[in-house]
């Protein structure tokens, strides 16, 4: 459906039929949560909902794009320094540049782009990162180069953070090029050691459709304590390069060392760290109930340590506890978006109602709750 709808649109516009397709999906991350750019562990699934990218050639230099969500074409010179005005075509031109750089980029050097996607923007899912993924592939595929999934995660992670300017870790470009049908991926970001765990588990997700332009501002706040308490523990440690790997056993030190906020920031992500590497061993044996305490674990450390939640992630939460829920929390940055369940089906009913009357009780509104399907990562899509 998407696939037609991304073909359609190219054709209507372009007034030919697209060379190629590729499509991403979005992910929902399990736990560790602002542990990425720390080179920390993440364990993320992709969701079902995905972005499909349809392409075909353009002269040199020239880049021109469309979306279903914004039907307005945009015509764009991407090797010149970036206008304010380019908005998300931005991430397209990053995206080529890099191509570019890995000299994957489209015979003639320029490239017609048009887009659908079935992932909410703004909702926590990822789905800048399913856009950069999916349009380095198809954009590839055009150029004739075979680029594995890693290295379409490196250029997808580089238009975003190097051109577009977001200062993301690499979970989320990793999760949509290397996912697994119902499988999670352990990744190590420090050195992108990753193995593929198997997910026998019922997954909801909760929107709270808290959308806040804070967040980016916040998430750039927390990343420059990060370095800034990586810094002073240097006087410990000269040795230490991520926040992830100061040893766990040395929290008194750490404690001793940094002043707030950044003591807490820190306790976060070292707490962090291990919760999802021991997270990882139990899911993959089944404990679903020990599993789910971390989940508790890990958004009150979100909420306490790292203070990225709001009163609409921590009623769900709360809520959704109280009811039964095996585990809950925050996922994706914070400051709004989505709440990750995980409950035992016997109980699902009881636990969604109750979220449900709690949510609208406090906030005169219905949270929409989905089926977290864990699914594969990009691929190419065949054009008919
Ligand atoms: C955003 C970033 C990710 C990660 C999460 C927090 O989604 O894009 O790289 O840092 O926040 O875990």
């Amino acid at each position: 459906m998407t696939l037609e709808r991304a073909a359609g649109l190219f054709r209507a516009t372009f007034g030919v039929a697209p060379q190629a397709a590729a499509s991403a999906p979005g992910r929902v991350n399990l736990i560790g949560e602002h542990t990425d750019y720390n080179g920390g562990p993440v364990l993320p699934v992709a969701v079902a909902a995905r972005t499909v990218v349809a392409v075909g050639p353009a002269p040199d230099g020239l880049l021109e794009v469309i979306s279903t969500r914004d039907g307005a074409l945009a015509r764009i010179a991407y090797r010149e320094a970036n206008p304010g005005s380019w908005g998300w075509a931005l991430y397209l031109a990053g995206v080529m540049r890099e191509l570019r750089a890995v000299g994957a980029v489209p015979d003639g050097g320029g490239a017609r782009v048009a887009v659908a996607s079935d992932l909410p923007a703004g909702a926590g899912l990822a789905s800048s990162a399913a856009l950069t993924v999916a349009a380095a592939k198809a954009l590839s595929l055009l150029s004739g180069a075979r680029l594995d999934p890693r290295p379409l995660a490196g250029v997808a992670f580089r238009a975003e953070h190097d051109h577009a300017g977001v200062a993301c870790g690499i979970m989320d470009q990793m999760i949509s090029a290397l996912a697994r049908p119902g499988r999670a991926l352990l990744l190590e970001c420090a050195s992108l050691a990753s193995r593929h765990i198997p997910v026998r588990a019922r997954l909801l997700l909760v929107d709270t459709g808290v959308r806040r332009d804070l967040a980016a501002v916040a998430f750039n706040e927390r990343r420059a304590e990060c370095d800034a308490a990586v810094a002073r523990l240097k006087l410990e440690l000269p040795e230490l390069v991520w926040l992830a790997s100061w040893p766990a056993a040395w929290l008194p030190r750490l404690k001793r060392a940094l002043a707030e906020p950044l003591k807490s920031r820190a306790l976060h992500v070292v707490g962090e760290t291990a919760r999802t590497r021991f997270g990882a061993q139990l899911l993959a044996r089944g404990r679903l109930k020990q599993f789910g305490e971390l989940l508790f674990e890990s958004h009150d450390s979100c909420r306490q340590l790292y203070d990225c939640s709001t009163p609409e992630l921590d009623l769900v939460v709360a809520t959704a506890r109280r009811a039964g829920a095996l585990g809950a929390r925050l996922t994706g940055a914070g400051w709004g978006g989505a709440v990750l369940l995980l409950v035992d089906r016997r109980r699902e009913a009881r636990v969604v109602a109750a979220v449900q009357r709690a949510f609208r009780r406090a906030f005169g509104r219905e949270p929409p709750v989905s089926v977290v399907q864990p699914s594969a990562g990009v691929r190419r899509e065949r054009l008919r």
